[in-house]
């Protein structure tokens, strides 16, 4: 997905398409990426889990954490950093913002994608 404006920033989905609770996938520039829908506050992070890279897609929302649906690794969707076992180290989280109404993710362009 491309399509990025002056600012980096690549327009995604209409906000009110991810209810409270609920993430959803995508890939922008190569990075996978999930959005999550926290309490109507929107969050996005790398999609895959630092423990076995499973896709955090789908992952029951807890609190600000969303949980890996394999083992159970827990993530603040505020930081990326890893809450829970068996998940040591955090995942990349990227610059998100609601324009009109629509949810908008920024990929730093210096950055690759993590390696899972
Ligand atoms: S793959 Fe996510 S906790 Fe193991």
């Amino acid at each position: 997905m491309s399509g990025a404006d002056d600012e980096g920033y690549v327009p995604l989905i209409d906000a009110a398409a991810i209810a409270p609770g609920r993430n959803k996938a995508f890939v922008i520039q190569g990075h996978e990426i999930l959005v999550c829908n926290v309490d109507g506050g929107f969050y996005a992070l790398h999609n895959r889990c630092s423990h076995a890279a499973e896709r955090l897609e789908g992952g029951r929302i807890r609190g600000h954490c969303v949980v890996c649906p394999l083992h159970g690794a827990r993530f603040d969707v505020r930081d990326g950093r890893a809450v829970t076992a068996p998940a040591r180290t955090g995942i990349p989280t990227y610059p998100l913002r609601i324009v009109d109404g629509r949810v908008e993710v920024r990929v730093d362009p210096q950055s690759s994608p993590a390696s899972t």
